[in-house]
């Protein structure tokens, strides 16, 4: 029998159908709420709410369980590369050797980006932040291929525009770095693999020899596999809301970018290491900023720990922590941030005041400590974080398309003042 929810206001009931997804999880449809009853529903940070149905991306946060189309992270981060996760989300398949091919050859001849793009860049001073440059060069990107603004585009201009924006992200990421430290930028090598020409275009520099470290490019290629998508997240609904109002691909993931430079999403692992290196400097005490974080009237808070989702454990933090203690012994790194952060973890799982309140590392924790390890400056974790989560952030724009989801557009209830009549300004 199909499932059904009661509603009843002021005594009279209401039944909403029950949607029951391909895992079992539950969800009231409540698409008539407002038509049937007149009523809306309340939900701040759309904890409860289901915006979309999706086939992109599962997480249970109970079971410490996350799937792309399927397939099990722990599976991808071993086995498969970057370009492969990206098909795979987009496209909804793993790649054969022919598409997987094709698609990287593709993304190869679009690595390029305008000229023009460089005048752009030369007006943000160096003080500017590389997520805000890199939003502002993606969206740039509508003025170069005014044809990406059209809402009924073909099925090969979208292949396009997304292949392009997948060529031209590491350019623009690597870009937004040089300007930050006033150096001039590299073109991209397309010789080389995708984390590769990332790492070349970032730290080479003029008339020096730039020689790729496998580890520091496999590790990098395993960190965007891991965030390569999150289902419903801050940054993916902004993309979708975004592009809900038909707006190009690139203003849409522009509007994502900027979501997820915030501290609470992707801006996190930037203040981990920045948390980490105050209690460095402080003496490196852990017991003393642990008390500090249990303190209700002490402002510290351990950044890095918790999730909204997770209730019990990241699956990507598993990963990842492991990947760092590997990078770190590969590239014989000796951090001493990284054994504050050993004993703040240790501390955290067995202290009840954490345990109680499900406060344990998240993905943000560890990746900060293996960015670092890979060289790469704290300014540039977030812009880390949105080359790995573009394929997903595409993926999510496409199938928001391709399912024709109407425009969103929430409601609210009003707390405001009543109707009041006007006063003169010489009488107020
Ligand atoms: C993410 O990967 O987007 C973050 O963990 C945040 C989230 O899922 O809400």
């Amino acid at each position: 029998m199909a499932k059904s929810a009661e509603i009843i206001i002021d005594g009279k009931s209401y039944k909403f159908p029950i949607v029951e997804g391909s895992e079992g999880e539950l969800g009231i449809d409540i698409g008539n709420l407002l038509e049937e009853t007149g009523a809306v529903t309340l939900d701040f940070g759309y904890k409860n709410t289901g915006a979309t149905k999706s086939a992109i991306t599962f997480l249970d946060g109970d079971k410490g369980i996350l799937r792309y189309r399927g397939y099990s992270i722990e599976e991808l981060a071993a086995k498969s590369s970057f370009l492969e996760v990206s098909y795979l989300l987009i496209f909804g398949e793993l790649p054969t050797q022919e598409q997987l091919k094709k698609f990287t050859n593709d993304i190869k001849n679009h690595t390029m980006v305008h000229e023009d793009i460089k005048k752009i860049l030369d007006g943000f001073p160096s003080t500017s932040h590389p997520m805000g440059v890199l939003a502002s060069l993606f969206c740039a990107q509508t003025a170069f291929y005014p044809e990406s603004l059209d809402p009924n585009r073909s099925v090969e201009g979208v292949y396009l525009s997304i292949i392009r924006s997948l060529a031209k992200m590491p350019t623009f990421a690597a870009w937004a770095y040089k300007n930050a430290v006033g150096h001039p930028v590299n073109y991209p090598d397309n010789t080389l693999d995708y984390c590769s020409r990332f790492l070349k275009m970032m730290f080479a520099l003029p008339a020096e020899h730039y020689e790729i470290d496998p580890v520091v490019a496999d590790a990098l290629d395993k960190l965007l596999i891991l965030h390569a998508d999150h289902e419903q997240n801050c940054s993916t609904s902004t993309v979708r809301i975004v592009g809900s109002s038909k707006a190009s691909i690139y203003s849409s993931i522009s509007a994502g970018i900027n979501a997820l430079w915030g501290p609470l999403h992707g801006g996190a692992n930037q203040e981990v290491i920045l948390m980490l290196e105050q209690i460095k400097k402080d003496g490196g005490d852990t017991d003393k900023w642990i008390a500090k974080a249990k303190d209700k009237n002490d402002p510290f808070r351990l950044m890095g720990f918790g999730h909204r989702v997770y209730k019990n454990f990241d699956p990507r933090a598993k990963i990842i922590k492991k990947a760092a203690d590997d990078v770190l012994a590969k590239l014989g790194v000796n951090d001493p941030t990284l054994e504050i952060a050993m004993k703040l973890e240790e501390v955290a799982l067995k202290d009840p005041y954490f345990v109680e309140r499900r406060l344990y590392p998240n993905v943000d924790f560890y990746s900060g400590i293996i960015y670092r390890a890979l060289g790469i400056p704290v300014d540039m974790f977030t812009v880390m974080f949105a080359m790995g989560r573009l394929p997903g952030w595409i993926a999510q724009w496409k199938e928001l398309r391709e399912n024709k989801e109407p425009i969103g557009r929430p409601r609210q209830i009003y707390t405001g003042k009543n109707l009041r009549e006007y006063v003169p300004i010489t009488k107020r």
